[in-house]
């Protein structure tokens, strides 16, 4: 059964845009079939306590004996690696904050990104290479190249560094900017690009999850 990881993160319940793009992949992926499922977390209502241990970064097998890790906050990570390892494709919403990721993404982050685990340490271990991730990338203002924002996003490149190059997957990428166009008067004149920016992240989204579900 092909199984989609839907991951949630903005503070916004009911206007945001990252939510309302990764609702139209994950529906589009239930259509692909009925086999097709979702695994669904949302980071902000059910957020993962911070990282408690920096053994808990390592396998077992590897810490010295007298490390010791409390067994829930072990569990917790195990079942989030589990989690992970049970999708066939990962969807993040990974709303821009502060120029980075919200903080209840990067906590899910340190949970999964474990080196001898889901990362490669002391042997060839990437259970998740060549598994495609999906992050849908929503942010206030805009950071084109040649502008002088150009640079300033350092959330995706996390991302892109954590699930692309340490676990292998493949990333894929799906951006609405200028949500905050028609909030913001210095960015009055891009609330058109804004609206044509989200509505094209839609269609992006529905079409790949149906590439994806059909892959
Ligand atoms: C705490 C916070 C920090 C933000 N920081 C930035 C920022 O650095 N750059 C930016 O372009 N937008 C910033 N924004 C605006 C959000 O990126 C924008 O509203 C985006 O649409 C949020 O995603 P959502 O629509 O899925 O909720 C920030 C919003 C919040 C709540």
């Amino acid at each position: 059964m092909p199984n989609l990881l839907h991951l949630d993160s903005s503070v916004d319940p009911t206007n945001s845009r990252s939510r309302a793009i990764t609702r139209t992949f994950a529906d589009a992926w239930r259509q692909c079939s009925p086999a097709h499922t979702v695994t669904y977390r949302d980071l902000h209502s059910a957020p993962l306590p911070h990282f408690p241990d920096p053994w808990l970064h390592w396998p077992a097998r590897v810490r010295p004996a007298e490390a010791v890790v409390a067994p829930d906050a072990e569990a917790l990570r195990d079942s989030l690696i589990a989690e992970l390892c049970a999708a066939d494709v990962v969807l993040i919403g990974a709303p821009m904050y502060n120029y980075s990721l919200p903080s209840t993404l990067k906590a899910w982050i340190d949970y999964i990104h474990i080196p001898g685990i889901t990362a490669l340490y002391d042997g060839n271990v990437q259970p998740m290479a060549g598994r495609p991730a999906v992050v849908v990338n929503s942010r206030g203002a805009m950071y084109d190249v040649g502008t002088p924002t150009e640079g300033w996003d350092h959330g995706t490149p996390v991302l892109d560094l954590i699930l692309g190059s340490s676990l292998g997957m493949t990333m894929r990428n799906i951006t609405a900017n200028l949500t905050l166009a028609d909030f913001v008067p210095m960015l009055a004149d891009f609330i058109d690009r804004g609206n044509d920016e989200f509505a094209q992240a839609h269609a992006a989204a529905a079409a790949l999850a149906v590439e994806l579900g059909s892959a």
